[in-house]
């Protein structure tokens, strides 16, 4: 493949698989010998860019000539099930600036460092009570149902105030949401999850209690700020996203470190490093790989025009190993500075959630290495599978013993 400027002669699909579960895929060279955006085809065979550059990538995330609002008739489709996704509106994700501004400002102040840091003991015990019955019932334990999955999906029901006890159905639903097999049954999930936040709004109604959704429902559903839909698609999208991503992360980055024992035993000798190391595993796994944005007009950048309605993805995996922000960047090294990857994406978007999230993977992580030293993989590397590349990446199963 030849190289034009910016630009790649022909374009690659995407998304594709990852061949090593914590590495871009590797039909995705091109796209790293790409300076700055390049092109790609999607499964429907529309050419759209995508922009591999560090800071092409951070000036576009911020850049209001880019839409998110994939209501649009231009807003490109990356899979089947996204397309069946389309027609309806998505709260804050979804939306531009003023909209976005307002919903994303209800929802600040419950995810601001403070809280995180406050929900920090809370984190701990649940982290402990997991490891407790999983040491009590193993080794061999399987690590995504048993650790990586539970924990999110319990802080998020704590913080949210949805019940526990309905884990098994939203769990499924998400997996089927994210990665479904069929548009249909992306869209049954849908419709599922939003049958049942529609009845939890309404037994909140009657009967509030102290969680997120029953201060939104106090405080801005009744004063009109929310309607009932926006409501149902916040707490869709809050659920989804607060579980489904820092599940993958713990059961990625435990595979990751068990694979890079130098490091491990790094991290181990000194757990100041833990914040460092979190930081860099967000951006050598680059988990939520391809954000999708439209351009609402014709935007100049880095010698490229990008037309108004062409599409535009970032492929996180591939700007977080640019080597102009980050040397060596296929290397894991926990003395880097990382903190400017866009594994949280970047701009009026960037993950709201990120605060919790660190707060749980730096938890995670130290104790379950901490209280199992023995830690180690129950099966070849090579043989435990993990996700397609059309999906947010992680760990299928991590069959582990100690
Ligand atoms: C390590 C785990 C996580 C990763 C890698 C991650 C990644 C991302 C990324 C890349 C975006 C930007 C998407 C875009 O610009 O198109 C995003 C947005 C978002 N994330 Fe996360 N996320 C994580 C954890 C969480 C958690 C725990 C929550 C908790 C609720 C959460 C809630 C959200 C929300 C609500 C948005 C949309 C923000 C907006 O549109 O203003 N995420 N996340």
């Amino acid at each position: 493949m030849t190289k034009t400027g910016t630009t790649v002669s022909e374009p690659v699909a995407f998304p594709q698989n990852r061949t090593c579960p914590y590495h871009p895929p590797t039909a995705y060279e091109p796209l790293r010998s790409a300076r700055h955006l390049t092109r790609v085809t999607l499964y429907d065979g529309r050419d759209v860019w995508v922009v591999t550059g560090h800071a092409t990538a951070r000036a576009l995330l911020a850049d209001p000539r880019l839409s998110s609002d994939r209501t649009r008739s231009a807003f490109p489709a990356v899979t089947a099930r996204f397309a069946a996704a389309r027609n309806r509106r998505l709260a804050l994700l979804g939306v531009d600036d003023p909209e976005h501004r307002a919903q994303r400002r209800m929802l600040v102040p419950s995810f601001t460092l403070k809280r995180a840091t406050a929900l920090r003991p809370q984190i701990q015990a649940i982290v402990d009570r997991l490891l407790d019955a999983m040491e009590a019932a193993g080794p061999p334990a399987e690590l995504v149902s048993a650790f990586a999955l539970p924990l999110p999906s319990m802080v998020i029901c704590a913080l949210l105030g949805v019940p526990y006890a309905d884990h098994d159905f939203f769990e499924e639903q998400s997996r089927r949401l994210l990665r479904g097999p069929s548009a249909a049954d992306t869209q049954d999930a849908r419709d599922r999850l939003n049958t049942y936040f529609e009845e939890l709004i309404d037994r909140k109604r009657e009967e509030p209690g102290d969680g997120l959704l029953d201060e939104l429902i106090q405080e801005q559903l009744r004063e009109g700020a929310l309607d009932r839909d926006e409501l149902v698609s916040l707490a869709t999208l809050l659920l989804v996203a607060g579980h489904e991503t820092t599940a993958n992360m713990i059961s990625l980055g435990t595979f990751t470190l068990l694979h890079h024992p130098e490091q491990l035993a790094e991290l181990r000798a000194d757990p100041g490093l833990m914040s460092a190391a979190v930081e860099e595993l967000l951006r050598f796994l680059s988990i939520a790989d391809g954000l999708v944005r439209v351009a609402t007009e014709d935007i100049e950048i880095a010698s490229t025009r990008i037309r108004a309605d062409e599409g535009v993805l970032f492929s996180t995996s591939v700007i977080n190993r640019d080597t102009t922000a980050f040397p060596e960047p296929d290397t894991l090294d926990w003395h880097r500075p990382a903190r400017h990857h866009v594994a949280f994406g970047f701009g009026i978007h960037q993950c709201l959630g990120q605060n919790l999230a660190r707060a749980e993977l730096e938890i995670a992580l130290r104790t379950l290495f901490d209280r199992l030293p023995g830690l180690r993989l129950a099966a070849p590397a090579e043989e435990i599978p993990f996700k397609p590349g059309d999906t947010v990446q992680g760990m299928l199963e991590l069959p582990v013993s100690w």
